[in-house]
């Protein structure tokens, strides 16, 4: 059986606390630390930039999921390559030059992926598939944790499940946004081999990491 890994997103997480917080979603089992970065602009929300990411490097080995929800998002590669990420995240309607961008990642020696909002086709990535890491699917708008998931998103999963087996592709499916315990199942048998969650994560079973990242990786 393929192995699930669950991203917990830190945007659902203690701001106060973030170190410990990091820690403990370690402690608890979590494969990767998803980082949601907001700039105002293209996402109405504002979150963290490069700083923070680079003052968090140190509570954890775990790699870092950055998803960059910030238009123009090339400039800031760099700056988030330095901070410590590990996936380094974009969304094609951020960049001018989609292929520029993926390449830049990619000599910074960083995984690239590439994510998909609900109304964002596969075709315009499609392309790019085989030079990628990672494809984020959204099942939600961004900007936001706590929304409640988009069920079109699963023939999008299936979708690209196949373009990647037909293709012999290797990058991973992460999907992103209302992640719960009845829809990670779906999730997971449309292809998604890793899943982001904030709100199940932090607050179901009053807050048992553990418990949650177990649950989600239950099919
Ligand atoms: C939405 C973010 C997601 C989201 C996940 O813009 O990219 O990572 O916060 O949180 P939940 O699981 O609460 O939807
Ligand atoms: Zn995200």
């Amino acid at each position: 059986m393929k192995k699930i890994k669950i991203s917990p997103s830190i945007l659902s997480a203690d701001f106060s606390q973030l170190g410990k917080e990091i820690n403990n979603l370690e402690k608890g089992g979590a494969d990767l630390i998803h980082v949601d970065v907001m700039d105002g602009h293209f996402v109405p929300n504002l979150t963290i930039g490069p700083p923070v990411i680079k003052a968090l490097r140190k509570y954890t080995k775990l790699p870092f999921d950055v998803h960059l929800m910030i238009k123009p998002v090339h400039k800031y590669i760099k700056d988030f390559a330095n901070a410590g990420s590990d996936i380094i995240t974009i969304h094609p309607e951020a960049t001018n030059n989609l292929k520029e961008s993926i390449f830049h990642i990619k000599e910074l020696n960083k995984k690239v992926g590439v994510s998909l909002n609900p109304d964002t086709k596969i075709n315009v990535i499609e392309s790019h598939l085989s030079n990628i890491d990672l494809v984020l699917v959204m099942s939600v708008f961004p900007g936001f944790g706590g929304q409640k998931f988009i069920p079109e998103t699963i023939n999008k999963i299936k979708d690209l499940k196949e373009i990647k087996d037909r293709n012999n592709f290797s990058f991973d499916i992460e999907v992103d946004g209302g992640i719960n315990f009845s829809n990670s199942k779906d999730v997971i048998s449309a292809g998604a081999n890793i899943l982001v969650s904030g709100t199940t994560i932090f607050k179901e079973n009053n807050g048992d990491i553990q418990k949650n990242i177990e649950a989600l990786k239950s099919v």
